[in-house]
């Protein structure tokens, strides 16, 4: 709430939180920090960071697009993407938060450089962490790729469109267990 120039009447801002990241893929765990955000924020962007030095393996495009099909029907969660510094691109989305999920304890030092580098480059954005449900808390996008990359199953860890992207790239049907290690191309 800030208050109006002409009184001390309080006047509610639309808050907006940048969610972050590489979502490359992303996972249950992403779209359940997602949520909690909602219950925060009135809008929540799903920024998908632009890096040229990561090999992922879907591109930029094929993760906007997976993205926003998670959320076609939902208003309140925008999805673009981002190069530079993050804190410069929350300032252009009009967002007044950075939203990050926390796992395990074993996440907090990264996340705690992170924060405070971005609170020194602009004191005005604020990082508000949220913690993952504990039925996520060991799902990554790294780890994600490689089960489904040796053959496991990675239903109700992805939404399904992760899945039937994945089984695309392999070039498994839908349905078809994933290929044998010997034939499947390697993921990244
Ligand atoms: O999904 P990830 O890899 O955990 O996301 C990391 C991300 C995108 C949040 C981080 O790499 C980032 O903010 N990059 C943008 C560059 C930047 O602003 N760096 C300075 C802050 S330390």
């Amino acid at each position: 709430m800030t208050r109006s120039e002409r009184g001390s009447t309080p006047v509610k801002q639309h808050s907006v939180a940048v969610f972050p990241g590489s979502f490359d893929p992303i996972t249950n765990g992403h779209v359940d920090i997602v949520a909690r955000g909602l219950t925060v924020f009135e809008e929540v962007v799903v920024a998908i960071l632009v890096n040229s030095e990561k090999r992922p393996l879907f591109s930029v495009e094929e993760r906007v697009g997976i993205v926003r099909d998670v959320y076609k029907d939902n208003p309140r969660v925008r999805v673009d993407t981002f190069s530079g510094l993050l804190v410069e691109y929350a300032t252009r989305a009009g967002a007044s938060a950075i939203l990050r999920g926390l796992r395990a304890i074993s996440d907090f030092e990264f996340e705690f450089q992170l924060a405070l580098m971005n609170r020194r480059l602009s004191p005005l954005i604020e990082t508000v962490f949220i913690m993952s449900a504990e039925s996520y808390s060991y799902v990554s996008s790294r780890l994600v790729k490689e089960v489904f990359q040796l053959g496991g199953s990675v239903k109700d860890l992805v939404p399904p469109i992760v899945e039937r992207r994945l089984r695309e790239k392999q070039g498994t049907p839908a349905g078809a267990p994933p290929a044998a290690p010997s034939v499947r191309r390697r993921v990244r």
